[in-house]
């Protein structure tokens, strides 16, 4: 038999396709629009910061209630909306205003003009408009890892002497711990109003995906069960949307690939099993160099058959590797932060252990599968000389 295609239009199950429909958010997206309604009748809405975990459907929601308001075409609004995490448009201050800016149709060189000139440039290009500008500003976190605090400062300042144009912003992020080392007067006027986005549950999951699979996938190859069971998984994970459509995207691919006749249960255990391999290990690839190499003695104590181990062997076994590969050793405290990350990212597990009057040290156990470990340790060996 000749090889058949599972998709009708494969792109409705990844990342970028932006759904016509959106389900389970009305109150959110009721919430929001009411928020921003105030820019209909020109008037300055109160800006707005949105939190969730991971694909729990910010972007999707804020791109469309954006589209929706503007549906009602409204030339009293101009929607901006940037997502911050893309390199080229915030890695610096220059570059996030030259953003803004060709957004509102100014052209701005890639380098060369003092920031200031831009500030001085957005503010005249706004006071011509009689427009509210929302400027929304998804993964705020990654900016402010990036460049600080200053430019939201800035844009928030900037309405006190604006005349005929406001502008709001709404910062949208899954992380909600930057928020505690924003200046104190950015938090507290970033989040004049709050939303949350729980995550969803195995039910909601499940009708997002159902809308989907219909709208991707043939007909006849894909059975409720499959639905349910990839739902299932992403609900007890995080309660994510994304998760739930790669499981059924990688297992149909399975199946195509197997040239089998359906997507079966089996396909959707397989899916998953795949995409936390890919997971650990591009999480592991793209940790900074002594990261890996604190992540790379653990691998190598772990082998040699230790079932806990102590930061003290982590500490020796790094530093001969840092001595091999011309690195300088960082300090005990960093690399205790080291393994704390390592720890936040879900590759190891660390418990404190007291060692009566000589202190307290830490015990470390890894939280990967043997699969991930041997592509891992391959990986590390070719990079780092041991
Ligand atoms: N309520 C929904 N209805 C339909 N599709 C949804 C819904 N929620 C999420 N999705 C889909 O799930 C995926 C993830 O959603 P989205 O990108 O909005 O998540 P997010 O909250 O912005 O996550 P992150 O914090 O990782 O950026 C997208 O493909 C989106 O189309
Ligand atoms: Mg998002």
């Amino acid at each position: 038999m000749d090889k058949q295609s599972f998709f009708t239009d494969k792109h409705i199950l990844t990342h970028n396709y932006i759904p016509p429909e959106i389900y389970h958010r009305d109150e959110q997206i009721s919430k929001i629009a009411k928020i921003l309604a105030p820019s209909l009748k020109l008037e300055q809405p109160s800006n707005l910061f949105v939190y969730g975990t991971t694909g729990t459907g910010k972007s999707v929601v804020i791109k469309y209630v954006f589209k929706e308001l503007l549906v009602a075409n409204n030339t009293n609004i101009k929607s901006i909306y940037i997502n911050c995490k893309l390199r080229r448009v915030s890695d610096t201050e220059y570059r996030m205003l030259a953003t803004i800016l060709r957004e509102l149709n100014f052209p701005v060189p890639d380098t060369g003009l003092p920031t200031e000139a831009l500030y001085t440039k957005l503010f005249e290009l706004l006071d011509k408009r009689h427009q509210i500008i929302l400027l929304a500003l998804d993964e705020l976190d990654a900016l402010v890892t990036k460049i600080g605090d200053e430019i939201l400062y800035n844009l928030t300042r900037i309405n006190t002497e604006l005349q005929n144009s406001k502008i709001s912003i709404i910062g949208i992020s899954n992380n909600i711990s930057f928020t505690e080392n924003l200046d104190p007067r950015v938090k507290s006027s970033l989040s004049e109003e709050e939303i949350i986005f729980p995550p969803y549950n195995a039910l909601e999951l499940k009708n997002i995906l159902l809308d989907r699979a219909n709208k991707a996938l043939k007909e006849g190859i894909c059975s409720e069960g499959v639905i349910s069971k990839c739902a299932a998984i992403a609900a007890q994970e995080q309660g994510d949307a994304r998760r739930a459509l790669d499981l059924l995207r990688v297992a149909a691919e399975l199946a195509e690939r197997n040239n089998d006749l359906e997507i079966t249960q089996k396909h959707v255990e397989t899916a998953e099993q795949k995409l936390e391999l890919d997971r650990i290990v591009e999480l592991s690839k793209t940790q900074p160099k002594h990261s890996q190499m604190v992540f790379y003695s653990i691998l190598k104590l772990f082998e040699k058959g230790g079932e806990q181990i102590l930061t003290g062997d982590i500490y020796e076994i790094y530093s001969s590797l840092c001595k091999r590969n011309g690195f300088r050793m960082l300090t005990n405290r960093r690399i205790s932060d080291l393994i704390s990350e390592l720890d936040m990212l879900g590759l190891i597990s660390t418990k404190v252990i007291s060692k009566g009057r000589y202190g307290r040290t830490r015990e470390v156990r890894l939280a990967i599968a043997k699969k991930p470990f041997d592509i891992l340790k391959t990986f590390f060996s070719d990079l780092y000389e041991t």
